[in-house]
């Protein structure tokens, strides 16, 4: 299913990072490097970095990077071979037809005709919501206020009333009926054979977030139960991660996206020129759909609805969107339901104010709290203090801690001396937690490397890599074992390879992995800030210190492996003997 490497190796050479990049985004040249606005996250001053030697980029805000593939999928949502493909297309590279297994034919024939049959019976929805059939749909969208453009920019649709015509369509244009019941257009029993999903609603096609049609839910045009219809999951459609609209938001321009609960939302929104909202599809927020937002931008303000159900999804929200490392406000819609109400009722401008004035969500969850509490009452004013105090301790940051402290002491008159205190418990209390879990239970427990031990690691990788001649000097004392994380490990294994052959060329590592994750750690890995050292003696000096420690903790973990075979015997002796030989040696860099 894959190209070989020596073509996206081809591939990469012929699209130089700087150029790809610098079509997207505007990169200004400092140094070796260039510099300009992460277009992963919103940010005022500069710390996206692109290098051409390497090849690689790097946000030193939000840790995004990888090489020119990685960012091309990620700035597009591409898979690779749709990166890969893309690329080649612009160096004027043909590529091969790859080889597929037959399973893999048949997956991707699937897709493609799931795909098909959903476009076509969009289409066909289409058709007959601007033709007699579909008056009745009109009617009721045009009743809902909705434009002759915003209806065709959404694609709206109707379902007939009959119950197969949709089927009877789809098979004028050869699709099987296998296809169709597949993709969730029609299900099939014995008494009444292949009947249509939808009937009688007015249809709103979901696309992903290349506009391609995935689903669809359908919407009854009258108070009758139940209210939606949505396709079932396929396999093209995935509700946890796609979301309604950000096809359109993900090119918005704003800074941040305006999350809704309902399809309705959404085109409300985007007709009123908040076309940064999006909604998910008919089931809770999910952390997945998190990440596919996180991709853009940090920032998501929620419309959900004021009412109770919408309160408590808000708050689930807003959780998720914490542990994606994002952050939340929350709009007020009072006194109206949803913004399509609050819209319809009080204009763009009133909804831009309240955008404005949108509440931070850690205030919105004390003020949700407030309410199960009689603060009158000196014990409830207590657990009250006690539960903002364990929201207060998961603050990672120290400042961020302390400014909320003060915020919340300020707005509830709580004394902040007395809070800070209940804070203190209960971090050394979950400090002792995780001292307790962290201890190993068993005989084997994979070691993690830990956050310094990686620290100098990466300066060892980085420092080859920019300077590749001290390689030889290394090379007697380190051996890629050294590197005691599985990322870190299979990069410098792929790097000493390099080195070896006289050729370093980082952004070909990043494809060494499929996560984007491990693909932004190659590129950290490869950005660790070396402190310029012009003295040749003290350079060699801060050279052998550095190695050193990279022996040191690599043996040091090594040794406290619980049950050590003979292999690891072996290193032990290896390890020990190259610690001896390093404390008596000197580096000369020439
Ligand atoms: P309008 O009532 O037309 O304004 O629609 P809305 O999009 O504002 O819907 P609402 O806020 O009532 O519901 C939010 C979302 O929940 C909808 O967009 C649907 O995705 C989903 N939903 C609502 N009702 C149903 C239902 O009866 N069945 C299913 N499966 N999903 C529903
Ligand atoms: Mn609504």
């Amino acid at each position: 299913m894959r190209y070989p490497e020596e073509l996206i190796e081809e591939i990469r050479l012929r699209n130089d990072i700087v150029d790809v990049v610098g079509s997207y985004v505007r990169i200004q040249k400092k140094g070796s490097s260039y510099f300009g606005l992460c277009p992963f996250h919103s940010e005022k001053s500069p710390s996206f970095s692109v290098s051409p030697t390497k090849q690689m980029y790097y946000c030193f805000g939000c840790g995004a990077g990888g090489n020119v593939i990685s960012f091309v999928m990620n700035y597009e949502n591409y898979s690779f071979k749709e990166a890969v493909e893309h690329l080649a297309e612009r160096a004027g590279i043909k590529l091969p037809e790859i080889e597929y297994t037959s399973e893999q034919k048949e997956k991707e024939n699937k897709r493609v005709q799931l795909l098909n049959a959903n476009r076509e019976a969009a289409k066909y929805f289409y058709y007959l919501l601007r033709n007699k059939p579909g008056e009745a749909g009109l009617k009721y969208l045009k009743g809902r206020a909705l434009t002759d453009e915003t209806i065709d920019k959404f694609g709206l649709g109707f379902a007939n009333i009959t119950s197969d015509d949709l089927v009877k369509y789809l098979r004028s244009k050869g699709f099987k009926d296998d296809i169709i019941r597949e993709a969730g257009l029609a299900s099939y029993d014995e008494k009444h054979g292949m009947q249509d999903k939808f009937w009688n609603r007015v249809m709103y096609p979901i696309q992903d977030q290349n506009h391609r049609v995935i689903g669809f839910g359908g919407r009854v045009m009258s108070d009758a139960k139940p209210k939606y219809l949505n396709s079932p999951e396929t396999m093209i459609f995935d509700k946890s991660r796609n979301l309604y609209g950000l096809n359109f938001a993900r090119t918005s321009r704003k800074n941040h996206f305006i999350l809704c609960e309902g399809y309705m939302d959404v085109i409300a929104m985007h007709q009123a020129g908040f076309t940064e909202a999006v909604a998910s599809l008919g089931t809770a927020f999910t952390s997945g759909q998190a990440s596919l937002l996180h991709r853009y931008t940090d920032a998501v303000y929620l419309a959900y609805d004021s009412d109770g159900a919408g309160v408590s999804a808000a708050l689930r929200a807003i959780g998720i969107l914490r542990d994606a490392g994002m952050t939340a406000k929350v709009i007020n819609m009072r006194p109206h339901k949803d913004p399509d109400e609050f819209i319809k009722n009080l204009g763009v401008e009133a909804f831009q104010e309240r955008i404005d004035q949108a509440e931070n969500s850690f205030f919105f969850e004390v003020r949700i709290l407030e309410g199960n509490f009689n603060l009158k009452d000196p014990d409830e004013k207590t657990r009250f203090i006690k539960e903002i105090a364990a929201k207060l301790v998961t603050f990672p940051d120290e400042i961020t801690r302390e400014n909320y402290l003060s915020a919340i002491s300020d707005k509830y008159s709580i004394n902040p001396e007395s809070l800070k205190k209940q804070v203190a418990v209960l971090a050394s209390k979950s400090l002792g937690d995780y001292v307790l879990s962290y201890r190993p239970k068993s005989g084997i427990q994979k070691k993690d490397a830990g956050e310094p031990a990686k620290k100098i690691q990466s300066f060892l990788l980085t420092w080859l890599c920019e300077e590749p001649k001290i390689y030889g000097l290394i090379k007697p004392y380190i051996t890629i074992d050294d590197f005691t994380d599985d990322v870190y490990r299979k990069v410098a294994e792929r790097l000493f390879s390099d080195l070896e052959k006289g050729q370093v060329n980082p952004g070909a590592i990043v494809d060494l992995f499929d996560e984007d994750e491990e693909k932004a750690t190659v590129a950290k890995i490869f950005n660790t800030e070396l402190v310029e050292i012009t003295e040749n003696n003290e350079k060699e000096k801060a050279l052998h210190d550095l190695v050193l420690n990279v022996k040191r903790n690599s043996f040091d973990a090594l040794n406290e492996k619980p049950d050590k075979d003979a292999s690891d015997a072996m290193k032990i002796f290896n390890g020990k003997k190259a610690l001896e030989q390093l404390k008596n040696i000197q580096f000369h860099i020439e």
